[in-house]
């Protein structure tokens, strides 16, 4: 077994997400990078190379790879058992972890919790809730959503009705449900009554939109929108499966605008980044709906919903945020993200702008008079494989080159990180010479 088989088996078998196989097959514009081991902010490669997990493994992980507080509660469940049946079955872990979950909360706000398996399923069950609750509530006309432009909240068909990105979507949005896209809070507030009287829902990434080329909300858009959603008894659902778990320096992003939503997406960071496991809370009104009779139920469910391994991923990673104080450290890396950020704009021209929402960052590249580069040369993935060279991995998107480390990373891997842009920069661009 080594570097050379595990390729050509992956070549020869596997389909991975978001990619032209031709490429990937033609090892176009890099072969594959075989990833085998992890410890802390850091992964390893077949061959030994070692580099900072500057994607957190696609927006996932939350303390670092290999943690022992997170291993060994998965190594504890697997003593007991790996998966039991949620359907007709309670199991210890998914009833701790729903309690603690909540508990985040303040009281009789969020009261349940919907377990499924990944982002775009912990939005699915949202959308089918809320057409489901207007159905059931004397509102049948009710049962269309608002989306935000260029929005991302998954793939499957239902939440992919709702993103705003149309190279991934346009094909499928029209085989969905009705969903008006909106450019933001004004033109939301300038839609017709009648448009709003057939509205289930809103849907938004909270305070940043991370496929957007993570680009941030203006300062109290969210609180406004919550506002908005209760004038006009619009349910707001707030898709966290990116800004969950700390990533915008607080629990949930949600909590930075004192604003709780009606439904709450939650996925990616819940296990730490270890497992495949989503959440969708409700509040408790919600939730009485679907009470009352078997044409109330809610029917739906996947194999894997409330898996034992999963939560127990999940309750030992809210441990180490409590263990590890991970909240009270985020605010010096913001503050060492953002100085790193600016230097980098300062620096070099190409930098056309940096974006930053607490561990979320983006930075922007275009030509020195701020023109974007043509699509076709792909200049963003290019300068994010030549940071591999320098030990760091990230992915861009289009020409963003997109920073959201694991919470855990220390200031001296920050420094690598940014050292390790440069560099890529420096690359790429051979005349830009950092001033
Ligand atoms: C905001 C948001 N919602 C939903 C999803 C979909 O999550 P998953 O890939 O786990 O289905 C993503 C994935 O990047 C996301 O960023």
């Amino acid at each position: 077994m080594d570097t050379e088989y595990w390729i050509a088996a992956d070549k020869a078998h596997c389909w991975h997400p978001f990619t032209r196989q031709d490429e990937w097959v033609a090892g176009e514009p890099a072969e594959p990078l075989v990833l085998v081991a992890g410890e802390g902010a850091w992964l390893t490669d077949s061959e030994g190379r070692r580099y900072i997990d500057g994607n957190a493994s696609i927006w996932t992980n939350v303390h670092g790879h290999n943690h022992p507080v997170i291993n060994a509660a998965i190594a504890g469940q697997l003593e007991k058992v790996a998966h039991t049946s949620y359907l007709g079955f309670a199991n210890p872990r998914a009833s701790e972890l729903a309690q603690r979950l909540c508990a985040l909360f303040p009281p009789q706000s969020l009261e349940r919790v919907f377990f499924s398996d990944d982002g775009s399923t912990a939005v699915e069950c949202a959308v089918k809730m809320a057409i489901q609750y207007r159905l059931q509530t004397g509102e049948e006309n009710r049962t269309e959503f608002i989306a935000f432009d260029q929005a991302y909240h998954g793939d499957t068909m239902g939440a992919a009705a709702l993103g705003g990105v149309g190279a991934f979507f346009d094909r499928f949005r029209k085989l969905g449900f009705p969903v008006s896209h909106v450019a933001g809070l004004a033109d939301l507030m300038a839609l017709e009554e009648a448009a709003l009287a057939r509205t289930a829902a809103v849907i938004i990434e909270p305070l940043v939109q991370g496929v957007n080329q993570i680009r941030p909300w203006p300062a109290g858009m969210l609180r406004q929108l919550r506002e908005w959603c209760d004038r006009h008894g619009v349910h707001l659902i707030l898709d966290e499966v990116m800004t969950g778990f700390g990533r915008t320096g607080s629990m949930f992003a949600c909590q930075r605008e004192d604003v709780i939503p009606d439904f709450l997406c939650l996925a990616k960071g819940l296990t730490g980044g270890y497992l495949p496991m989503a959440a969708t809370m409700v509040r408790g009104a919600i939730y009485d709906a679907f009470l009352g009779g078997a044409e109330n139920a809610f029917y739906y469910g996947h194999s894997y919903t409330g898996n034992q391994l999963g939560c127990a991923a999940a309750l030992a990673s809210l441990d180490v945020f409590e263990q590890e104080r991970t909240l009270a450290k985020i605010p010096a890396k913001v503050a060492q993200l953002q100085e790193g950020l600016a230097r980098l704009a300062d620096r070099y021209d190409v930098v056309h702008e940096v974006r930053q929402c607490g561990m979320v960052a983006g930075v922007e590249l275009r030509g020195k008079a701020g023109e974007r580069f043509a699509a076709a040369d792909r200049t963003g993935e290019k300068v994010s494989l030549l940071a591999r060279r320098h030990g760091l991995l990230t992915r861009s998107i289009l020409d963003t080159l997109v920073i959201i480390p694991p919470l855990s990373i220390d200031r001296d891997e920050i420094d690598h990180m940014f050292r390790a842009l440069e560099a890529a920069i420096h690359d790429y661009f051979q005349d830009e010479t950092p001033a």
